[in-house]
């Protein structure tokens, strides 16, 4: 057998065969090596963060991100959703007369509490997500009670629905509009 890779020589009988290791291999070897090193250098020379250093920084993360998060789950569609389903308006109208007449008028055309049909808003801009904010978390100092202990997420999401599918209805003895206008 003649090959260039067969080494010169022999020993009883036995014949040394060169075959190198291949490519690939060679450098997924030295890749690993050069890994090791930078990775030594930088956990141990250069004073990386320890797992629990940066444990610590992801759990500050997610505390930062819950604080800001909206405290509610209830999108745009599922508002929409609630809006298109007459059963649950009614009860949200129901609701509301048990609870939000007294102060916003049966017609949400407004007593102590401003007008809710109008375009005109002293807390947001009238779309689902603020109405929400406001009746969850109310405005106590000015006589708008907080609701969200005192009611169920989908209450408040179905009064939400219920306030912002009257808006535009025009009732009679309307108070005047207060805050803001949005077009
Ligand atoms: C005790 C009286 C009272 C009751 C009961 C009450 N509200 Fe109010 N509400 C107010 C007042 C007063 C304001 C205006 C606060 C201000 O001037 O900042 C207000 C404001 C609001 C606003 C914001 C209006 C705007 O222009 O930004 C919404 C929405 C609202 N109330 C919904 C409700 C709902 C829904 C209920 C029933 C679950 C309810 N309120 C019950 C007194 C009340």
């Amino acid at each position: 057998m003649s090959d260039d890779r067969e080494l010169n020589h022999e020993y009883d009988g036995i014949k040394e065969y060169d075959n190198p290791l291949p490519n690939w291999w060679l450098v997924t070897f030295f890749a690993t090596i050069i890994f090791a090193f930078i990775y030594w250098m930088h956990y141990e020379i250069a004073g990386g963060p320890t797992l629990d250093q940066e444990l610590a920084v992801a759990m500050k993360e997610i505390e930062t991100r819950q604080a800001h998060a909206p405290k509610e789950l209830t999108t745009d569609e599922v508002y929409a959703e609630i809006a298109a389903d007459q059963g649950r308006l009614q009860a949200a109208a129901g609701n509301f007369q048990a609870k939000c007449a007294a102060c916003h008028g049966p017609k949400l055309e407004g007593m102590i509490g401003p007008n809710l049909t109008d375009s005109f808003w002293l807390h947001g801009d009238g779309s689902y997500h603020e109405i929400a904010v406001v009746i969850r978390e109310g405005i106590p100092e000015k006589g708008m009670p907080p609701w969200q202990e005192l009611m169920k997420e989908s209450e408040i999401a179905e009064l939400t629905a219920y306030i912002h599918s009257m808006k535009g209805s025009n009732p009679p003895n309307a108070k005047a509009p207060e805050g803001a206008e949005v077009k």
